[in-house]
């Protein structure tokens, strides 16, 4: 892996798939893959930072997440608390610029006060941009974006024959992250699953067979090194 700062990718995305599979390969609850999980994405959060990547944007709830049994959607819904608990301080003393992504009105007013707190703790931070996409879809986000362009026009803020690709990044979730450079997916399924629509337009992507409680530092390094292999030309020549 070549560390040089141009070389490395700017933004990495992961699709953190495989906690169920994990588990069960184990004879362990689901729940308890997810909870693994959580330590998974930590040690991913570190070793990003030690490698000098300077946004990370991990996928753990989907908007379409809700349709899994009551007693795991349940699990899934206190796994931010469980993840602040643990990484809170860290992410505090060690410059990680923490955000969350996604619809806000079906989470408990407890976890967005937990959630708001700490993005404002932290943004003043500029070592890693973490974010989390929790109860997150790609469609949904262009949907939301689309409503609030319809408003802005219709109250003047913005005219119509100004709205281009550009302004129309503003208006979604992830307005101050850049485009992905590097789309991971864990776990063999090959497939996008309404992740990051508009922002994956140009990553490179990269599949494992690897479940996401099994991730480790050399397994980025491999996805890493892949990525620095392609011929990134954006539509040119
Ligand atoms: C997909 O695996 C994973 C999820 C739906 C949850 C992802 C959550 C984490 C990795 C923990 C970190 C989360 C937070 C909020 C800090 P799956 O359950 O679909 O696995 P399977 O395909 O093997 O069944």
């Amino acid at each position: 892996m070549d560390n040089t700062k141009d070389k490395l990718p700017k933004h990495i995305a992961i699709i953190m798939d495989g906690n169920g599979t994990w588990a069960k390969k184990r004879g362990l609850s689901r729940n308890l893959g997810h909870r693994k999980g959580v330590q998974t994405l930590i040690n991913t959060i570190k070793y990003c930072q030690q490698i000098g990547i300077e946004y990370l944007t991990v996928f753990a709830f989907s908007t379409e997440n809700w349709s899994r049994p009551k007693e795991e959607v349940d699990y899934l819904m206190k796994l931010p608390e469980q993840f602040l608990e643990t990484y809170r301080k860290t992410m505090c003393d060690n410059g990680v610029r923490f955000r969350v992504i996604g619809r806000k009105d079906n989470l408990k007013a407890d976890l967005l006060k937990k959630i708001k707190e700490l993005e404002i703790e932290t943004e003043e931070n500029n070592n890693i941009h973490f974010t989390l996409a929790f109860d997150y879809g790609g469609k949904d986000e262009i949907v939301n974006a689309a409503k609030k362009i319809a408003i802005d026009v219709k109250e003047n803020k913005i005219k119509l024959e100004d709205l281009d690709e550009n302004l129309f990044y503003h208006y979604l979730y992830t307005k101050d992250l850049p485009m992905v450079d590097l789309l991971i997916r864990t776990s063999n399924q090959i497939r996008i699953s309404n992740f990051m629509l508009w922002q994956i337009a140009y990553s490179e992507l990269y599949f494992t067979d690897t479940l996401w409680p099994d991730f480790r530092r050399r397994d980025l390094d491999k996805a890493i090194d892949e990525y620095q292999k392609r011929n990134r030309r954006f539509g040119g020549l």
